[in-house]
């Protein structure tokens, strides 16, 4: 059976550049005679790039579909967290479209458009998601669009609910998180619902936590950790990880 292609948050790139940063450097250290000190100091240096490509290679497997699965659970639990019977739902960094594609096959009355700017960056892309909204049955009831989050081509008020995955963190190009959000919200109609995962409570990316709540122009926030929602293994919780990672729901 063909099977979506839904690639990990972890980029493979990444992976493949410390893999080869640390086999370089012990390589040149085993060209070396164990005696001469560069030997040592080649051994020390590659131990962080070694526990660095362990780490992703892990967090990989933890996210992969074909390991942990815990790509698919965290759609499954930001799905699930939508209330209300809905006609109209955007994914804002909809990435290759797994979360948008969850809530289409969720109701077949909804249609879900899914936005990214699918930058060389990640290895994501519109054709990968309309692929595999085709090969889940649901082609006809989504859109797949290039946008940027920062400035969303839609009026107000033309979505009832709203969601994103761990998107807004990587919109470097808007350092006030709020007003970001804010612009995901302004599509939103007035009493519309959101449902919103991010590393919300890493203060060096979104500032204070309460400040940003405060600043949403929303009528009803519910702030909820992942943790509390779905258990993750310690790899997934680490800082490097989603340690931060919270859900943010309610209506506009
Ligand atoms: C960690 S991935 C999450 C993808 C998807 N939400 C998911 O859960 O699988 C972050 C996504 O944000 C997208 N992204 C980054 N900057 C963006 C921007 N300015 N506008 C829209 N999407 C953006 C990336 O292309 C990527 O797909």
């Amino acid at each position: 059976m063909v099977k979506p292609k839904y690639n990990t948050w972890i980029r493979r790139k990444r992976i493949i550049i410390f893999f080869a940063i640390s086999l370089i450097i012990l390589l040149i250290a085993g060209l070396l005679a164990m005696k001469s000190i560069y030997f040592w100091l080649l051994g020390l240096l590659s131990l962080p790039f070694i526990y660095i490509t362990t780490v992703l290679i892990i967090t990989y497997y933890q996210f992969s579909s074909g390991g942990g699965g815990y790509q698919d659970k965290i759609h499954t639990t930001v799905a699930s967290l939508l209330q209300h019977d809905h006609r109209q739902v955007l994914d804002v960094g909809t990435g290759s479209g797994a979360l948008a594609i969850k809530i289409a096959q969720n109701n077949s009355h909804i249609t879900v458009t899914g936005i990214d700017s699918w930058s060389k960056n990640w290895e994501y892309s519109k054709q990968q998601c309309e692929y595999n909204a085709e090969l889940m049955g649901v082609s006809k009831q989504t859109k797949f669009q290039k946008a940027s989050a920062s400035k969303l081509p839609f009026t107000n008020n033309s979505f009832d609910a709203v969601v994103s995955v761990l998107t807004f963190h990587e919109v470097t190009s808007v350092q006030d998180k709020a007003s970001l959000i804010n612009e995901t919200l302004r599509v939103l109609s007035p009493h519309g619902e959101f449902v919103f995962l991010d590393l919300f409570r890493d203060e060096s990316i979104f500032g204070d936590f309460s400040t940003l709540i405060s600043k949403l122009n929303a009528s009803e926030i519910q702030a909820v950790p992942l943790e509390d929602c779905l258990k993750l293994p310690s790899i997934l919780k680490s800082k490097h990880s989603l340690y931060y990672a919270v859900i943010i729901k309610g209506f506009k």
